[in-house]
């Protein structure tokens, strides 16, 4: 190389960086509606974003649930269907890669995440019992509610701060859950709800230590710890980055490691397990295993299908040994964070530091003039639709739901719009533009007006609920 050749970015500032492990095999072609006929759209989906049909969206960031791409391999899967109602080959197939990547004895299959947790919530808890659990998600803790129990939070307090750089701002805090074991008493707690990667959160991890600690603990009182596995290889990966040890170890290690903390995991497959639909439960307990064996029959199908066809069993089971591939968590994370350090960069409040599976953006910081119950997260996500056409989330008082008991709106302390990227479906220039967008929104935040809800359903409103502006 001469001295005089031109250098290019890289070389330049040293830089190495991160690409996806894959090139793109087809496409589905995606456009912008004009901006009346976004407006029009909005009014008719009563400024719920999940009122919205598919095809007004241009960027769709609504969830990383069930939407993400499903590989070649995955695909070659499907053909592979053993569509036998019983003992079809490919819940073998599943039931092996549940075994061998997260390490669990038996495996019941279920159409998605919550049809697992009705099952467990089922089984495992008693009317009146508490089950502590770090930060509430909307579909779990409704289940734990519908069989009788009370959630109780016990993540750290760092949790519930947006600008706490924490490295693990998922973890559970020790005091408080000991605190309530000893208030309420041993026989009082169902188990331990322990989720990977905390949606409500951030997306924030918890440790390897931390895990370990809360093992301790619920052995000292000989309390069960379920797991929330949806998105625990993303968890693994921000292990093997920021926790002391585990710089040389695989994804799939510190998985099965931290999984062998636990009694048993849940899994909404729509996530990490890169599938558009399916879930499953897993225990160790052969007697709890009998049980959600015989309630499987009643609610999702027969223990070998649990509501799946035999080639939605194939397409999880492979995507099982591909999401734990560093290569790719490493580039899926990499694509977020992307996103985050721009909006970062330009100022825009967001959730730091950034997590797994979302940019969260402070929907309270966004408008300091809302008050809480004119929905401050509802409001940006409409008007980033209204901007570009590109889809989020309300993740604050709308999908905190009510007290069952009081009836009173749960004031979460977090009022976050969640930009959730989709696994292997945008690009980096998709992620600038919705930087872009995101911008603009900011900048016109003081003269935005809040919402009102005119319709609310009675369970998880937030997917039903709708809105007019103030
Ligand atoms: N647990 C977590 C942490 C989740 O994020 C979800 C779903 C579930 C359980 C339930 O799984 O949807 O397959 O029934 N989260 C989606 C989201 C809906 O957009 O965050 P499911």
């Amino acid at each position: 190389m001469t001295k005089d050749m031109p250098k290019t970015m890289g070389q330049q500032f040293g830089r190495r960086s991160w690409a996806e492990p894959w090139k793109i095999k087809m496409v589905e072609p995606i456009r912008m509606i004009p901006r009346e006929r976004r407006e029009q759209a909005l009014i008719a989906a009563g400024f719920n974003t999940f009122l919205l049909k598919s095809e007004d969206v241009y960027i769709d960031l609504l969830t990383d649930s069930g939407t993400g791409a499903m590989s070649d391999r995955q695909w070659a899967g499907l053909m592979m269907g053993d569509e036998a109602y019983a003992g079809s080959r490919n819940f073998y197939n599943l039931e092996n890669a549940v075994q061998t990547y997260y390490g669990y004895k038996h495996i019941v299959p279920t159409h998605q995440g919550r049809g697992a947790e009705h099952l467990l919530s089922q089984a495992a808890i008693r009317k009146g019992q508490f089950i502590p659990g770090n930060m509430y998600f909307t579909t779990t803790r409704l289940h734990q509610e519908l069989a009788g129990g009370i959630f109780a939070d016990v993540v750290i307090d760092e949790a519930y701060d947006t600008q706490n750089p924490h490295p693990f701002k998922g973890n559970v805090d020790l005091g408080k859950l000991e605190a309530l074991i000893k208030d309420k008493g041993a026989e009082n707690i169902a188990y331990v709800s322990l989720a990977g990667t905390v949606n409500m959160a951030g997306g924030q991890p918890v440790s390897m230590a931390n895990v370990k600690a809360v093992r301790a603990l619920c052995a000292k009182y000989g309390i069960r710890l379920f797991l929330d596995a949806t998105r625990m290889a993303e968890n693994a990966f921000f292990i093997q980055e920021r926790e002391e040890g585990y710089a040389e170890k695989s994804v799939a290690q510190i998985l099965k490691e931290f999984c062998g903390y636990t009694d048993g995991a849940w899994m909404s497959a729509k996530k990490d397990n890169l599938v558009n639909i399916g879930g499953w439960l897993a225990v160790n307990d052969p007697a709890l295993f009998e049980e959600l064996r015989n309630l499987v029959v009643v609610y999702e199908g027969l223990h070998t299908y649990g509501g799946l066809a035999g080639r939605d069993l194939e397409a999880m089971a492979i995507g099982i040994a591909e999401c734990v591939q560093d290569d790719h968590i490493r580039s899926r994370i990499g694509q977020v964070r992307y996103l985050g350090e721009l909006l970062a960069d330009w100022g825009v409040p967001i959730t730091r530091p950034v997590g797994g599976h979302a940019v969260f953006l402070d929907a309270a910081a966004f408008y300091p003039h809302l008050p809480q119950i004119q929905f401050p997260s509802q409001t940006l996500a409409a008007e980033l639709y209204l901007d570009s056409g590109i889809r989020s989330m309300e993740r604050g008082i709308a999908s905190a739901g009510r007290d069952p008991k009081t009836g009173d709106h749960y004031y979460p302390r977090l009022e976050l719009t969640r930009l959730t990227i989709p696994r292997r479906v945008y690009t980096q220039a998709h992620m600038d533009v919705v930087a872009e967008a995101v911008k603009a929104v900011y900048d016109a935040r003081s003269s935005t007006r809040g919402l009102k809800m005119v319709f609310e359903p009675k369970y998880l409103r937030f997917f039903q609920a709708r809105f007019e502006r103030l």
